[in-house]
């Protein structure tokens, strides 16, 4: 739902009341994470601290699978601070959709001010989406989309395009193989997905199939699962390597399949990235990933900026400020090989 003016006046309005409900209901339904001093969820807020009219935001985040993931949950952190008039709730899903519904139906119960989703999976969010609406609260999907039936079940989201990323990895490999003089020839990718059923896997996954469908000698000789995991793609390489040597490319869906990747090659004895005989494609480009790029071992990094604290805050904002946020915000990323990159440039960019 896109808040109107008055029932944004009406929900600020209501901000101190549902703080004190909220803060209650929180010590409770979390009370057994926080006393056991482990597991994911963070209670920033104590029921102390609950009645000063601070914006209480939300987030249920994928989980801590990769470096990229755990840049995120920081740019989301270090974003919704008191300092900066927030109350944030954290909640890790472990790769669970399930775990997500449930820490958003918590979310609902407490009534606070935004929730901001980040889904493991595109599917399955009408419901509970749905709930959100009813109870008026504005729901902000980030990195990740949804696949939902009404629109309006969702205020915004913001993330990157999954898609064009894996196009322009596909454009790169055309122009590098016409670089090498090998664009005639038998091309075999193996192609190491990320978790089933995320926009990254699909835009990613979807990337490359056009690219192979438009060229009649590239092939997929593999589709393994990495889950965007460092040890579940070395997992998989290495099964597909005791049975195969013979891959031109492997395409890894992140840096950390990516890492696995390399993993099982240096075990098999198999040479790749520029010296090599293997190309690896990643995306990315984490300060590992273009480090590995840097010294040669990913011929290609492909952005995806998981910095969205302040592109997420910019929303709320505009909902304080009584505006329609954009429905879609793509983020604008590009690509790096080795040549373009430097330590200074690595370090700059801050995950
Ligand atoms: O949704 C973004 C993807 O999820 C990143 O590419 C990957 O590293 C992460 O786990």
């Amino acid at each position: 739902m896109i808040p109107t003016e008055s029932t944004n006046k009406n929900r600020i309005k209501n901000r101190v009341k549902n703080r004190i409900r909220t803060a209650a209901g929180f010590a409770t339904l979390l009370m057994p994470t926080l006393l056991s001093g482990c597991g994911s969820s963070t209670m920033v807020q104590t029921e102390t601290e609950a009645s000063d009219g601070l914006i209480s935001v939300a987030f249920s985040e994928v989980g801590a699978e990769s470096d990229w993931r755990v840049a995120n949950s920081e740019s989301m952190r270090t974003t919704f601070t008191t300092e900066n008039g927030y109350e944030f709730y954290f909640e890790d899903a472990k790769g669970k959709q399930e775990n997500q519904i449930t820490t958003l139906r918590n979310y609902i119960l407490q009534g606070v001010d935004y929730i901001v989703l980040d889904p493991v999976i595109e599917t399955g969010w009408d419901e509970v989406l749905e709930e959100a609406k009813d109870a008026g609260i504005p729901v902000i999907v980030v990195d990740r989309m949804v696949d939902v039936e009404d629109e309006t079940l969702y205020t915004a989201w913001v993330g990157s395009d999954f898609q064009k990323e894996g196009e322009m990895a596909v454009e790169w490999l055309e122009t590098y193989l016409e670089e090498q003089g090998r664009s005639e020839e038998e091309i075999k990718i193996l192609h190491v997905t990320g978790t089933a059923g995320s926009s990254a896997q699909l835009g990613r996954t979807a990337g490359l199939e056009n690219g192979v469908e438009a060229h009649e000698n590239w092939e997929i000789i593999a589709q393994v699962a990495g889950e965007f995991t460092q040890a579940k793609a070395y997992e998989e390489v290495s099964e597909i390597l005791q049975q195969t040597s013979d891959i031109d490319v492997i395409y890894c869906e992140n840096d950390d399949s990516a890492f696995g990747a390399i993993q099982a090659l240096e075990e098999a004895g198999i040479t790749y990235g520029t010296d090599g005989d293997v190309i690896l494609i990643s995306f990315d480009a984490t300060e590992a990933g273009l480090t590995a790029c840097m010294e040669g071992k990913l011929n290609l990094n492909v952005e995806c900026n998981p910095m969205h604290g302040p592109r997420v805050e910019e929303i709320i904002q505009q909902i304080e400020a009584g505006e329609t946020p954009e429905k879609t915000q793509y983020v604008e990323e590009t690509w790096f090989t080795p040549e373009m990159l430097t330590g200074e440039l690595i370090e700059s960019r801050g995950y």
